[in-house]
């Protein structure tokens, strides 16, 4: 088992979760962020930690689950390493599920890497 970040990371970036991981199992993209499966410890730690709801335990019966997962495991293998919190992305109130925003974020994925520490 281990835990992912699905499509409500994206365009928020919080990154509240980061620096409470004990592992330092996340990896940052442009707009998002992933979590390493083979390195995630299962703690649950990070979960509440997030002001988007966008950790869940693969064991979730999240919606499109299976792609979520095979997104944390790629990208984890190439975006940077984060383990210190950074600035939200811009607008990152007006698009958070937590905060009333409805629309499904999987097509504004970017592949792109974020930036390196
Ligand atoms: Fe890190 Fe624990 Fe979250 Fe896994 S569940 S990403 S080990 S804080
Ligand atoms: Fe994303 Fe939530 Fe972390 S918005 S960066 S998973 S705190």
């Amino acid at each position: 088992m281990t835990y992912i970040v699905n499509d409500k990371c994206i365009n928020c970036r919080y990154t509240d979760c980061v620096e409470v991981c004990p592992v330092d199992c996340f990896y940052i993209g442009e707009n998002t962020i992933v979590i390493h499966p083979d390195e995630c410890i299962d703690c649950g730690v990070c979960e509440p930690e997030c002001p988007a709801g966008a950790i869940v335990p693969d064991s979730d019966d999240y919606p499109n689950l299976q792609h979520w997962l095979d997104i944390n495991t790629k990208y984890s293998s190439i975006w940077p390493n984060i383990t210190q919190k950074l600035d939200p992305l811009p607008n990152a109130d007006s698009v958070n599920p937590e905060k009333g925003y409805t629309e499904d974020k999987t097509e504004m994925f970017s592949d792109a890497a974020g930036p390196e520490e």
